[in-house]
């Protein structure tokens, strides 16, 4: 499990795929980058259908504008090549005549990511700007709130993560207030599968604290409209940890690991130490590729970008390696309690690893309102109920227990513990 830490090295994700948020933005644009660019991008964001509001500040008045670009022109205006039709498919744009000023986004079927530019009269000219203008500048979004008060810094696609998160972390609290003691007293007992209870008590500890991690980014957002990056970043990371020391365990769990069967530990198996830094690698890789691939393309449909779908692929392939394994390793099996017990185990992995290409799946049909949050609470409340059903599997009397200590019989040490059996 150590070979999980060393990507810890790696500050990612996404995964999960939360980009930067809107929100209150600050930065600079200039005359000449807006030129070069055929108008410089600056961020985009999801307003309700009404009452949104759009403020700008900056520390000087320009001729320039802010362009908007409603999310169904987006993708055209990237592919012209022409200036003057690219500025033109602006859906409306606010000038920046004083230095600061606001705009009522309002009345609109639904709610829409809009994608701002900055563009100025010569953007479009034959020749560079004479002078090149630096303008600093401080964007802020709101949506309505539940007043229909534009307070509100999450966009249209993020309402409601914050609230679920704190469920998730309540539940997720009870639950391992409900297991802690349970888990403690079996690992203390050094009973059979006492070794997967700890690597499961981390796994779970981990993953508890990667949401935790994100309620507190939210929650700062929420107050402030930008958020806690650090806090993202640690999320992020202690999330792909998780998902790492699950993967090595359910791996070699359905290779027999722990179950007194072919392979008695994951770490002594070279080819499956391999198997296992191969896809910790790619998953690595993947998800810090498709965080610049987010940035430098300004869109984000995770599962229409090229390593978004490979780490859906990943996760399909790891999938089919767990069913691999458990069948080889159920045919070797003549023991009918541990049949039964690996058919309950498969069930609960296959919820496990699939759920993100299952969520997936679905958000393409969905509004791209909704994906995010359809994929992100889906994924995080699927392998939190198969995490917990993962424990209780382990925890309670019933088949594992049994089916670990009674047929024990390759490993002999294990006899003796059939004594503390409860
Ligand atoms: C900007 O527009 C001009 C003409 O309108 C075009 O020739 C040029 O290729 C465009 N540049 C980019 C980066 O799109
Ligand atoms: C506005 O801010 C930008 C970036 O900080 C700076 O380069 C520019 O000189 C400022 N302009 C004025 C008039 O203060």
């Amino acid at each position: 499990m150590a070979f999980s830490w060393i990507f810890l090295v790696v500050a990612l994700l996404h995964f999960l795929f939360i980009e930067t948020r809107a929100k209150v933005i600050a930065g600079v644009v200039s005359s000449g980058q807006a030129w070069s660019e055929n108008g410089t991008f600056i961020t985009k964001f999801c307003f309700h259908d009404r009452r949104a509001l759009f403020e700008y500040e900056t520390n000087i008045s320009s001729n320039g504008r802010w362009y908007f670009y409603l999310d169904d022109h987006w993708s055209d205006s990237l592919a012209e090549t022409d200036c003057r039709n690219k500025i033109a498919k602006a859906r409306f744009s606010v000038g920046i005549s004083a230095t600061r000023g606001q705009q009522l986004v309002n009345q609109w079927l639904r709610p829409h990511f809009w994608y701002v530019v900055y563009a100025d009269p010569n953007t479009c000219d034959e020749s560079p700007p004479t002078e090149d203008l630096f303008i600093g500048y401080t964007l802020t979004f709101l949506n309505p709130d539940s007043e229909g008060n534009a307070n509100d810094h999450f966009g249209e696609d993020e309402k409601g993560l914050l609230t679920m998160y704190t469920l998730l972390i309540l539940f997720y609290i009870g639950g391992i207030a409900y297991f802690a003691r349970r888990v403690w007293q079996s690992i203390q007992k050094g009973g059979p599968m006492h070794e997967v209870l700890q690597v499961l008590s981390v796994a779970i500890a981990v993953h508890f604290l990667s949401a935790f991690f994100m309620f507190i980014n939210l929650w700062i957002f929420k107050n402030d409209g930008e958020g806690s990056s650090a806090c993202e970043t640690l999320s992020e990371i202690l999330d792909v940890v998780s998902q790492m020391i699950m993967i090595c365990m359910l791996l070699s769990m359905s290779m027999g690991w722990t179950l007194g069967q072919v392979i008695p530990h994951p770490v002594n198996n070279k080819g499956q130490l391999g198997i296992i830094a191969l896809v910790g690698g790619a998953e690595v890789i993947l998800v810090l590729w498709e965080q610049s691939y987010e940035e430098s393309h300004y869109t984000y449909h995770v599962h229409e970008n090229l390593p978004g779908f490979l780490l859906v692929c990943l996760r399909i392939i790891l999938a089919v390696l767990f069913g691999y394994n458990l069948q080889s390793t159920l045919s070797k099996e003549r023991s009918t309690l541990r049949k039964d017990f690996y058919q309950a185990f498969a069930i609960i992995c296959y919820l496990w690893f699939l759920s993100f290409p299952m969520l997936m799946l679905i958000a393409m049909v969905l509004p791209e309102y909704w994906r995010h949050r359809v994929v992100t609470i889906g994924t995080i409340a699927i392998q939190l109920v198969a995490l917990m059903m993962l424990s209780k599997q382990f925890l309670s009397r019933s088949l594992y227990w049994e089916v670990s200590t009674l047929s024990s019989t390759t490993l002999p040490f294990k006899r003796d513990r059939g004594g503390f059996r409860d």
